[in-house]
């Protein structure tokens, strides 16, 4: 027996009529996907059939991508794609085992060596996803008796490295640094502390603010992690981050970050003092007991870095582009969230009235990110520059987006 969401592709059993261990919870994330589905608005799982690029091919149609974290646009860079080329000429597909084992190439160490360099750290490890490194890094410092002190906005692959530690786990209110005093006034001053925080918040891309949390960490004896993400390659001197934007990159204990950004590569990175690289190296198990990175996704990851060196031209443009994205935006009607990254938001309010307009979206030529609460306050449509969108792209995303909103209603109609 199948329940009435039948046009969902998913045949849904009747749990009633299976063996326990045959069902499955009801849950609501997914009755809402299969309603989407019926009405043929489910914005998840899309193909792309085109390069990562400002534009790609989706359902057949060129369409404008504003729903990607290729902020430096590098993702078909020539340069990018001959050097992955190269490696897997040289070194074939894959390592076939960990880090710790046979799975360390030398370009995994000039790499590492590369990022140290780059973020002003002694060293540095890479681990297969940037979820990776957030899962092995905060379990592997983090022990018993210890604290973390994390904010409330956090990705959750740093939720889920709290979960993993042992280390007792304390939430303070987002990006506010009077809660985070009160926390750390609660805490031992011997205690070993862990204060992480996302440089750039992924969803709103709102900037953490780096200096107070600083501050407060070293008045109340504890290490300060920043997860940089969203951060890295177009923020600072040479994108080195929300740390180079304050010019306290030396304030940072720990530096996490993706390689699946501004690097268009994949894979995640962790950049401190010596002695916490190589405690580390012994006791992240998601580096110990995982595949290490394959040649072409490193060899990718550090010739983004040599671009990252020469990139003012692009970091230039896509703060360009978001500034004129936004500014048209906001001109149209449209309730933006405000900020000093690519990261453009979009508040639609109603999660249906979010669906059905990005659907229209596609439709036109444009593509988002729908993100509904709770990962954002209120239903919104997550948008992003990339450095090699040209303004005639902005200015057409700008046209549908005006033209699909007030079809959508969205946008009030034009007196
Ligand atoms: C803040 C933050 N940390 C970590 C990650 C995970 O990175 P990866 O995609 O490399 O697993 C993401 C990805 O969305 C992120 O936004």
């Amino acid at each position: 027996m199948v329940n009435s969401m039948t046009e969902s592709n998913v045949i849904q059993p009747d749990n009633a009529q299976l063996s326990t261990k045959n069902r499955i919870k009801p849950s609501p994330r997914v009755n809402m996907a299969h309603l989407a589905k019926d009405m043929g608005i489910y914005p998840y799982f899309i193909p792309n059939y085109g390069q990562i690029g400002p534009r790609t091919i989706i359902n057949g149609k060129e369409t404008i991508m504003l729903g990607s974290n290729n902020y430096m646009g590098l993702a078909n860079h020539p340069e990018m794609i001959r050097v992955a080329m190269e490696a897997v000429q040289k070194y074939g597909t894959g390592c076939t085992g960990s880090r710790y084992l046979n799975g360390t190439l030398d370009l995994h160490i000039e790499l590492e060596e590369k990022l140290a360099k780059f973020t002003e750290k002694d060293a540095g490890i890479c681990f297969s996803t940037g979820m990776q490194a957030n899962l092995g890094v905060i379990s592997g410092l983090a022990q018993k008796g210890d604290y973390i002190i994390s904010d409330a906005k956090n990705h959750a692959s740093i939720v889920d490295g709290c979960r993993l530690s042992y280390a007792e786990t304390k939430v303070f209110d987002h990006d506010n640094m009077e809660d985070l005093e009160r926390v750390l006034r609660t805490l031992p001053r011997d205690a070993n502390k862990l204060v992480i925080s996302d440089g750039v918040f992924s969803m709103e891309g709102n900037l953490a603010n780096v200096p107070d949390l600083s501050e407060l960490s070293e008045q109340y004896n504890a290490r300060l992690m920043i997860d940089d993400a969203h951060g890295v390659g177009y923020l600072g001197k040479h994108g080195e981050g929300t740390g180079g934007y304050y010019n306290m990159m030396d304030k940072i204990d720990l530096l996490v970050g993706t390689f699946s950004k501004s690097f268009a590569s994949i894979g995640g990175f962790v950049t401190a003092r010596e002695d916490i690289i190589d405690h580390l190296q012994h006791h992240a198990r998601s580096l110990i007991y995982s595949a290490s990175l394959p040649p072409a996704s490193v060899a990718a990851a550090s010739k983004a870095i040599d671009l990252f060196y020469e990139g003012d031209e692009r970091r230039e443009q896509v703060m360009k582009n978001a500034k004129m994205f936004r500014d048209g935006l906001d001109e149209l009607g449209f309730t933006t969230i405000q900020g000093k990254t690519p990261v453009v938001p979009i508040i639609i309010g109603d999660v249906m009235k979010m669906l059905k307009f990005n659907h229209k979206l596609i439709e036109a030529g444009v593509y988002t990110n729908p993100v509904p609460p709770p990962a954002a306050v209120k239903a919104m449509l997550r948008t992003s520059m990339i450095a090699t969108h040209t303004e005639q792209d902005v200015q057409e995303a700008l046209e549908i987006f005006e033209k699909v909103g007030r079809k959508t209603r969205i946008l009030k109609k034009k007196k």
